[in-house]
């Protein structure tokens, strides 16, 4: 089995992104991602110091906008269009989960799709879905610049992918069939998903339960992507596979900690640079 280590893959990814800064600031641009974040959920705001951490390592520059949890719709959508109208502002990212009170599909679909880096714009879907997206969603592109760096050819392969959200499993899966992939999409209705899962010869697993995938449901040899953010019985982190269970039949495998949820941040870094790019060459 080898670990595919989400620190060494990011760190790659991070400075290629740190050479881009350079450039684009050697002509005159500072990259600059704008995130917002309403009310206090723990989780949110530990991914968002995160993600502003990150800015700081690559040199993008980050505003953070913190709104409280009674923010009304109209107030996130003036700021949202405000940062809309600011040509200093390359990126624009809501952290979700936002208020249900907030219609989190109007705040998104009134990001400009330009400067939409989590891609989760209709119209970014939509690029994706064609196979011609110039901003990909975080979490697949991720995964997809770690098949490559580990050599991992997708064409022709057996890809199965287990969940179908729109953040992670339906773009996945797009992104997959583009790289010419035999792709299939599982989710909770799925009848006879062991027969499926072991059919894998990529098994990509984004379900947001604790060590769902099993041995049983893993061919030997199989390369085991593994998207969970949970917390076991003990409270410690794991993710979606039973890692201990997973990794001698595995080929390939990525821990959690320490795998996918690096590169989910990473890319988010190599969007916002893109982002700055193409809005630069528009003048
Ligand atoms: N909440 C959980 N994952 C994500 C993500 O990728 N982007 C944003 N904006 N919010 C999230």
């Amino acid at each position: 089995m080898k670990l595919i280590d989400g620190k060494v893959i990011s760190a790659h990814i991070k400075q290629q992104v740190k050479a881009q800064v350079d450039e684009l600031k050697a002509k005159g641009t500072e990259p600059c991602l704008a995130v917002i974040i309403v009310g206090d959920d723990f989780a949110s705001r530990t991914y968002v110091n995160n993600k502003k951490r990150t800015c700081e390592e690559v040199g993008i520059k980050s505003l953070e906008f913190a709104l409280p949890a009674e923010t009304t719709q109209e107030e996130l959508l003036e700021l949202v269009e405000k940062l809309n109208a600011d040509d200093n502002v390359n990126g624009i990212l809501c952290q979700l989960p936002i208020p249900k009170h907030i219609d989190e599909k109007v705040i998104l679909n009134a990001i400009k799709p330009e400067k939409d880096v989590d891609a989760f714009h209709p119209v970014n879907a939509g690029h994706i879905m064609i196979g011609d997206c110039v901003l990909k969603p975080c979490t697949p592109a991720g995964i997809m610049e770690m098949l490559k760096y580990e050599g991992i050819d997708v064409a022709g392969k057996n890809c199965v992918v287990i969940g179908r959200s729109n953040i992670v499993g339906k773009p996945m899966a797009m992104l997959l069939l583009a790289a010419s992939g035999t792709v299939t999409v599982c989710h909770s209705r799925t009848q006879n998903l062991t027969e499926i899962t072991r059919s894998a010869d990529i098994l990509v697993a984004a379900v947001g339960k604790a060590k769902f995938v099993t041995a049983d449901m893993v061919k030997e040899g199989a390369v085991v992507i593994d998207v969970g953010m949970n917390r076991d019985e003990d409270g410690k982190r794991c993710g979606d596979v039973d890692f201990e269970a997973v990794k001698d039949k595995a080929s390939h495998i990525t821990p959690v900690p320490g795998g996918v949820g690096l590169m989910t941040v990473a890319m988010l870094m190599q969007n916002t640079v893109t982002a700055a790019e193409s809005q630069n060459n528009r003048g």
